[in-house]
């Protein structure tokens, strides 16, 4: 089991293994050994939501496993269940069954503070809906997750994230004072504010322009090259998917391959690029 140490060494410092998969190097991802410990591990994922005979069942037996450092594109069509996998894979909901282990720690043994508190600093969320809170400033929502991880909360910090995603004029705004898009990019700073080692983001770039789209996407692929960050993202969008280490088809309540493998084939077969 990694430790806190040992996971921030693997993010700022990638092995061999990481560099190679970076390169795409198919040869080198099948020599990779198998007990490294996975960021996120995910074995036989149910989720069955509402109660009675309104009862569904949306995720049926899903797994997936993904790597530090890892570009991960999750696409399916419009219901498929992303949103509910994503927040599930977060740990931000519970598992009807199945297993689901986080930097190597079962989530199933965590109740919801243990949960909170695995996530913290760790773990950034972008929302569909954004889920800004309406009465605090895109600052102070940026600041949120620095004073849940009872981290020094430092304005100038905020801002800075607020400015990368070109906000810097509307540090002082609330949410009903921005637009959309502009919604969509304060939730994308306070996903990065506590430099997490692990961001979801349920289709990030979907209230955006394709110039501010674009531009977003390039911030969050430097992350991902530059911090190590593994991005998780749900998206409707090809050309994002396409910029992705790998896309996962969400259908039927089971990840797959573009290939129609169905997740995880291991090794080398197990990514579509
Ligand atoms: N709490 C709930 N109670 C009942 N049904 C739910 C609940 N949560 C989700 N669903 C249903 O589960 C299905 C999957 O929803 P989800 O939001 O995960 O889809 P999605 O793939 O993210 O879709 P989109 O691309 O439109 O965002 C939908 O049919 C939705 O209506
Ligand atoms: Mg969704």
């Amino acid at each position: 089991m990694s430790t806190p140490e040992t996971r921030k060494q693997d993010v700022e410092h990638p092995s061999q293994d990481d560099r190679s998969r970076h390169g795409r190097d198919d040869h080198a991802l099948s020599a990779r050994p198998q007990d490294r410990t996975p960021v996120l591990m995910a074995r036989q994922l149910e989720k069955t939501v509402g109660s009675g005979a309104s009862a569904i069942t949306i995720l049926k037996g899903l797994d997936v496993e993904i790597h530090a450092g890892e570009s991960v594109a999750i696409v399916g069509s419009s219901g498929a269940g992303k949103s509910t996998l994503l927040a599930l894979l977060a740990g931000l909901d519970t598992l009807t069954h199945g297993e689901l282990a986080l930097f190597g720690e079962s989530l199933s043994s965590l109740d919801e503070d243990g949960r909170a508190r695995l996530r913290a600093g760790q773990v950034g969320f972008v929302f569909q809906n954004f889920q800004l809170l309406p009465t605090l400033t895109a600052q102070e929502n940026v600041l949120l997750p620095l004073e849940l991880s009872e981290r020094r909360v430092d304005t100038e910090q905020a801002r800075q994230w607020l400015a990368r995603v070109g906000l810097e004029a509307r540090v002082q705004h609330l949410p009903k004072q921005l637009s959309g898009g502009e919604q969509q990019r304060v939730a994308i700073a306070r996903a990065f504010v506590t430099q997490p080692a692990l961001v979801f983001a349920d289709e990030p770039t979907g209230n955006l322009d394709r110039a501010t789209g674009d531009r977003v996407a390039d911030l969050l692929f430097t992350l991902n090259r530059e911090s190590g960050t593994t991005l998780v993202l749900v998206t409707h969008d090809p050309q994002l998917a396409a910029r992705c280490d790998r896309t996962l088809t969400l259908d039927e309540g089971r990840l797959h391959t573009h290939d129609g493998t169905t997740v995880p084939s291991h090794g080398p077969e197990g990514v579509d690029r």
